[in-house]
Parts: structure tokens; C-alpha cells; sequence
């Protein structure tokens, strides 16, 4: 009878060592030590023997399960690790490879300048308002103290969709908008950054579409001085400490006193190079008090409020500020153009 305990150990040890998985081992170790394996069947087999030879059985059926229990314990520590090196091959990457590279944009020169402008009147607590480029001539003109016989009309040569809708011709229809919706309640402060259009000739210097951003300040006792300040400020944020400005007597119907602005010349600090034509100054945008009529016509008292209104081309300042000889640059999207503007992202 022992030389079967023998037997089924010696069947077990040999298919403990056939199996080459963990998956046939797990199959080995039910066969052998499950519940109704060989091994619990010798156990059953034991009640048939006569009583003086029981405990000798039970003892090496015992030995048995035991010696086949640690075999295939090992076994099994044996697998296991083969298994994760089988993995770890099968997974393994060539670090050394090349990799795809994935080629990232560039944030556009003309929305940096936006964004530079943005954050420096944010921190002044100015909003920032946004409108239609689908504009009402009502907003673009009348309202701005343009009205439709009025010559200033010939300064902007207009895109029409119908008599009464048009392309944008200036970001000043934004700040119409704003001026109707603020329902004559002061303070008003904010800018007004967006595309425009007008009926120019593409060139150098020209583009049927630009973008411009506008500025906006009605209160209480607001004067040219205030004014005056605030761009000195712009200017030295935007083109280096130190920048002063100054202003020129100019015409636009929605300003009264207007004004051409020039700023002090940073690349020769005013004193006269091939950039500023040898004047010291670059003129960089036009401004004024907002006149009468437009505060009336928007419903604040002219004798109580008084604002100021500034706008500038977005174009000429980064021109200026890149060195950029082409406004056309800014709008064929030329990769080897816009990949300049990585260094200053
Ligand atoms: N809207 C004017 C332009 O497009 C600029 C401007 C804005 C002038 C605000 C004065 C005040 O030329």
C-alpha cells in the first residue's frame, strides 16, 4: 500500500516538473492536493486498513502531501518569475529611438500685443469689452456723433453689407455699445481690442483688415491730463521705461479736443534715427475727450461727466516693437514668420 503513496508522489513530483506555466502547474496542484485529488483519495483509502497499520499510512500520505505542497510551492516561485521577465521582454521599449516630434504653435505676434495691453489695463482695473465685427452703421457711425452725410465718413472707407449693416471700420462701435448699455451710470472703464476693417489697398503699410484696441474712461472731472498719463504709462510698458509722449491737434468726430499721439522714439531714445525719420517721434495713435454729443446721445449729462477715448493699431505696435517691415506678415500666417515670435511666448 505505501508503495502506491510512493507512486502517486513520484506521478506528482514528475508533473510538478512538466509543467512549463502557471496556469498548467495550477492544474497540477488540483489534480494532486485538491479536494478530490489523488492524494485525498489515498487518505480515503486509509478507513479500509486494519487499525495497527493506519497511523504508519496516515503518516506518509502525510509526507507526501507535504514534500508535493513544497515542490510545487517552488515550482511555482519558479514560474511566477519567469512569467514577469517573459513580460517585462515583451514590453521592453528602445529608449534610444527617435520619437515623433509634434510641432506646437506659436501664440501670434498680433495676440500677444492684445494680450500685453489686456493685462496691463486689467491691472488698472479696466473691463475688457467685446462686440460684433458685424456692426450696425448705427453703433460704427451715428452714435459716434458720425451721421450718415457727415465728411469724416470719407476717412474710413467702409465695407457695406446692406445701408445699415457693415464690416467694422474702427473698435469704437464697441465702446458705443458699452457707452448705450452703461445706461448714463458711472464710472465707465474699459478697453475694447478686435478686428476692423476698411477699403484700403493691401501694401506695406496697409491691410483691409487690422486690429485695433480701444480705451474708454467717463467719470467725474476726467481731463486731457488724465488721459495724457495713462498713455505715458502705456507707452513705457509697451516700448521701455522712460517713454513720453505728445500730443498733436487732430480731427475725429467722436472726440472733442482730438488728438494725434506720438511717443518718444525707443529705439533712439528721441533723438532722431531712420525709424522715426530722424524726429525723435513715432505717431502711434489717435485719442481725445469724448465729445458732447456722444456723451448725450448716450445719455450722460455732458456738464456732470466728462471721458476720454484713445485707439491704437495693434499692427504698428508690434511693428514697431518687433521691427516688422510688413504689415502683410500678419496675415499670410508664413510658418517661418511666426516660428520668430517662440522667444518672446
Ligand atoms: N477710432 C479712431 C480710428 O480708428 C481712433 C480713435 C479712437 C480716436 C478713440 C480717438 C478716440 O482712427
Amino acid at each position: 500500500m505505501s508503495d502506491k503513496v510512493m507512486q502517486v508522489q513520484e506521478e506528482a513530483l514528475a508533473a510538478i516538473e512538466q509543467a512549463t506555466t502557471l496556469e498548467q502547474l495550477q492544474q497540477v496542484k488540483i489534480q494532486y492536493l485538491g479536494k478530490k485529488g489523488s492524494i485525498q483519495a489515498l487518505m480515503s483509502e486509509m478507513k479500509a486498513l486494519p487499525q495497527e497499520k493506519k497511523p504508519a499510512f496516515g503518516q506518509k500520505v502525510n509526507v507526501c502531501k507535504d514534500t508535493v505542497a513544497k515542490v510545487l510551492e517552488s515550482k511555482e516561485e519558479v514560474l511566477k518569475i519567469a512569467a514577469l521577465a517573459g513580460k517585462l521582454e515583451a514590453e521592453k521599449i528602445d529608449i534610444t529611438l527617435a520619437g515623433d516630434t509634434h510641432k506646437l504653435g506659436t501664440t501670434h505676434p498680433l495676440v500677444m500685443i492684445q494680450q500685453e495691453i489686456e493685462d496691463l489695463f486689467l491691472s488698472m482695473g479696466y473691463k475688457v469689452a467685446e462686440g460684433p465685427e458685424v456692426e450696425q452703421d448705427y453703433y460704427n457711425f451715428e452714435l459716434a456723433n458720425t451721421p450718415k452725410d457727415h465728411p469724416a465718413r470719407d476717412m474710413q472707407d467702409t465695407f457695406y453689407i446692406d445701408p445699415n449693416t457693415l464690416l467694422r471700420t474702427h473698435t469704437t462701435a464697441m465702446q458705443m455699445r458699452e457707452l448705450e448699455k452703461a445706461k448714463g451710470q458711472v464710472p465707465i472703464k474699459l478697453i475694447c481690442p478686435g478686428k476692423v476693417y476698411r477699403r484700403d489697398d493691401d501694401d506695406a503699410t496697409h491691410s483691409h483688415q487690422f486690429m485695433q484696441c480701444e480705451g474708454l474712461v467717463v467719470g467725474e472731472n476726467i481731463t486731457l491730463a488724465d488721459l495724457k498719463g495713462t498713455l505715458e504709462y502705456m507707452a513705457s510698458t509697451m516700448f521701455g521705461q522712460g517713454r513720453t509722449v505728445r500730443f498733436r491737434p487732430s480731427y475725429f468726430p467722436f472726440t472733442e479736443p482730438s488728438v494725434e499721439v506720438d511717443v518718444s522714439c525707443p529705439f533712439c531714445n528721441g533723438k532722431g534715427c531712420n525709424v522715426c525719420k530722424g524726429s525723435g517721434w513715432i505717431e502711434i495713435l489717435g485719442a481725445g475727450m469724448v465729445h458732447p454729443n456722444v456723451l448725450r446721445m448716450n445719455g450722460f449729462d455732458p456738464e456732470k461727466y466728462s471721458g476720454f477715448a484713445f485707439g491704437v493699431g495693434l499692427e504698428r505696435v508690434a511693428m514697431l516693437k518687433y521691427g516688422i517691415d510688413d504689415i502683410r506678415n500678419f496675415y499670410t500666417n508664413d510658418v517661418r514668420f511666426l516660428k520668430i515670435f517662440d522667444r518672446f511666448d
